[in-house]
């Protein structure tokens, strides 16, 4: 059993187990349909169940998918109908609970700590889909987009980041480090990654460069990554953070300059990105989100110690 809560704490030849084992699975599936089993029907009899302490589509979608091609089902709880919420049940006794009810635990959390407590007691592995700190399961899903797209390894790929230094980036700054890519970084001064996320940029002798302007971190870019300039967990002033990121706009003007990056954006989008880049050729955000599915099933199986 294994968990998957941050890729900084995954080795980096498991994750690339599963995007192997996800293209593998991907390519099997052409002919069937969305709710069709995988041959094999590898998890035949387990129960995911899923638990959201904040919004989400695609997340909730996408692990539906999952789960229901493996052959497993999910139930998704409610976060404010569980005694937990209200304080009159602790983790470790709900801990308890999923682990003898269920098979893997999904948890959408606006708190890192509940995922590490999750961790100290249940006996069945817990998937972080999306903390304050970090999108792990998107990530590894866009490393495999970025891969399927450009057809190359992303380690001879340029990897250009426009926004705020928030969950996602973490996650793909955390995978510049496990599959050795350039990552570019550009926000405003005030946004940079925190003193933490540096240090362990340094630690691990990472090439990650930061620019204060939108243009230079474009430069030579293979892929342009973006996101909402406000996250869910995000307790500022809005309109002055949105004012901040005025000049950060991914625009034609910056997406001409380097003509055959593609653009890819987690999704939900705000007004960091122009209709015109979002809708144009080189955007490629619709496959990037059914991408989630095909990760995620492997994602799953590596959790449940059946990754082939
Ligand atoms: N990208 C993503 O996680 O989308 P949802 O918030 O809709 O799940
Ligand atoms: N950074 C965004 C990602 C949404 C999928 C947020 O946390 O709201």
């Amino acid at each position: 059993m294994k968990h998957f809560i941050n890729l900084k704490d995954i080795p980096a030849k498991d994750l690339r187990r599963i995007l192997i084992d996800a293209k593998k699975r991907k390519k099997a599936r052409k002919k069937l349909s969305n709710l069709d089993h995988d041959k094999g029907t590898p998890l035949k009899g387990k129960l995911l169940i899923q638990m959201f302490e904040k919004s989400s589509l695609r997340t909730r979608l996408s692990f539906f998918l999952a789960i229901s091609q493996l052959s497993g089902r999910t139930l998704t709880l409610r976060s404010d109908e569980l005694h937990l919420s209200k304080g009159g049940e602790s983790i470790e006794d709900t801990a308890k609970i999923l682990s003898s009810f269920g098979d893997a635990f999904m948890l959408r959390t606006d708190n890192d700590e509940k995922l590490e407590e999750f961790k100290k007691y249940l006996t069945i592995p817990i998937i972080n889909g999306l903390s304050p700190f970090s999108h792990p399961t998107q990530i590894l899903s866009d490393v495999f987009t970025v891969e399927e797209i450009k057809k190359r390894p992303i380690s001879k790929l340029n990897i250009t980041w426009i926004g705020d230094s928030n969950n996602v980036l973490n996650s793909l700054i955390a995978a510049s480090i496990k599959f050795s890519f350039k990552l570019k970084v550009g926000c405003p001064k005030k946004y940079q990654p925190s003193k933490n996320i540096m240090d362990y940029i340094k630690k691990n002798k990472n090439k990650i460069t930061i620019y204060n302007d939108p243009k230079k971190a474009v430069e030579g870019a293979d892929v342009i990554f973006s996101d909402k300039v406000i996250s869910m967990n995000d307790k500022v002033d809005k309109k002055k953070k949105l004012r901040d990121f005025k000049n950060f706009k991914i625009n034609k003007n910056l997406l001409n300059k380097c003509p055959k990056a593609i653009f890819l954006h987690c999704l939900p989008r705000g007004s960091e990105v122009d209709e015109n880049v979002f809708k144009s050729k080189q955007s490629k955000v619709w496959l990037q989100a059914l991408n989630r599915v095909h990760v995620q099933k492997s994602i799953l199986l590596y959790c449940l110690g059946k990754l082939r």
